[in-house]
């Protein structure tokens, strides 16, 4: 446990089976935890109708949840599609929402797609040595549009705390679906701007 500790320490995301003993948690998503988070209702009920398949897992490094220390981890979202919407992270935003985030890319292809709370959105593409830096305010999701695992290191401020509540209710303003076997960006129909809520 990386918690108490004082000193410096190392961990290694070779991803060999024997680096990810050296994270102090291990988080499983899984289809049943994402209920009303994809646009098509019917083929998400009947994805689950056949499995309650791993869509994410997050491991992390324990460390106080306090300002002037970081949270790091990996963060593996499966291939998959429920429908056409791709597998996703719930998505968030900072509880503190004057907190950034660094994401480093380390496997796999997707994107990021983020949102203020004003209603500006961006995506960026995830690729292996991409390093995507999401400013304070942005929330965020990742979207793993390739047929392998989409591997990302995250580090962000201990205090920033997590508000998923915003987010699984009006989902984001885009969403990224495939299109002739292409990732391509649509309108969330159930968005609405700040000043409609
Ligand atoms: C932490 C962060 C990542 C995500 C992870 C899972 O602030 O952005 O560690 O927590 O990618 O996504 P969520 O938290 O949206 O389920
Ligand atoms: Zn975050």
């Amino acid at each position: 446990m990386h918690l108490e500790r004082k000193t410096p320490f190392v961990y290694q995301i070779t991803l060999t089976p024997e680096s990810f003993a050296a994270f102090d948690r291990h988080i499983v998503r899984r289809l049943s935890s994402m209920l009303g988070q994809y646009r098509d209702q019917v083929a998400y009920a009947a994805m689950l109708s056949l499995g309650d398949a791993i869509v994410y897992e997050v491991y992390e490094i324990a460390r106080p949840e306090v300002a002037g220390e970081l949270m790091t981890g990996l963060s593996i979202v499966h291939p998959g599609k429920v429908g056409d919407e791709y597998f996703m992270t719930k998505g968030h935003f900072h509880a503190v929402l004057e907190t950034a985030e660094i994401y480093y890319c380390l496997r796999g292809q997707g994107y990021m797609l983020m949102e203020t709370p004003q209603g500006d959105w961006a995506l960026e593409e995830l690729l292996p040595g991409n390093v995507l830096y999401i400013p304070p305010y942005w929330s965020h999701r990742s979207i793993n549009t390739g047929d392998e695992k989409l591997v990302t290191f995250f580090a962000y401020p201990g205090h920033a705390g997590h508000d998923y509540a915003t987010i699984e209710r009006f989902g984001f303003r885009k969403r990224v679906v495939a299109r002739n076997g292409k990732p391509t960006v649509v309108d969330n129909p159930l968005w609405r701007p700040p000043e409609e809520r």
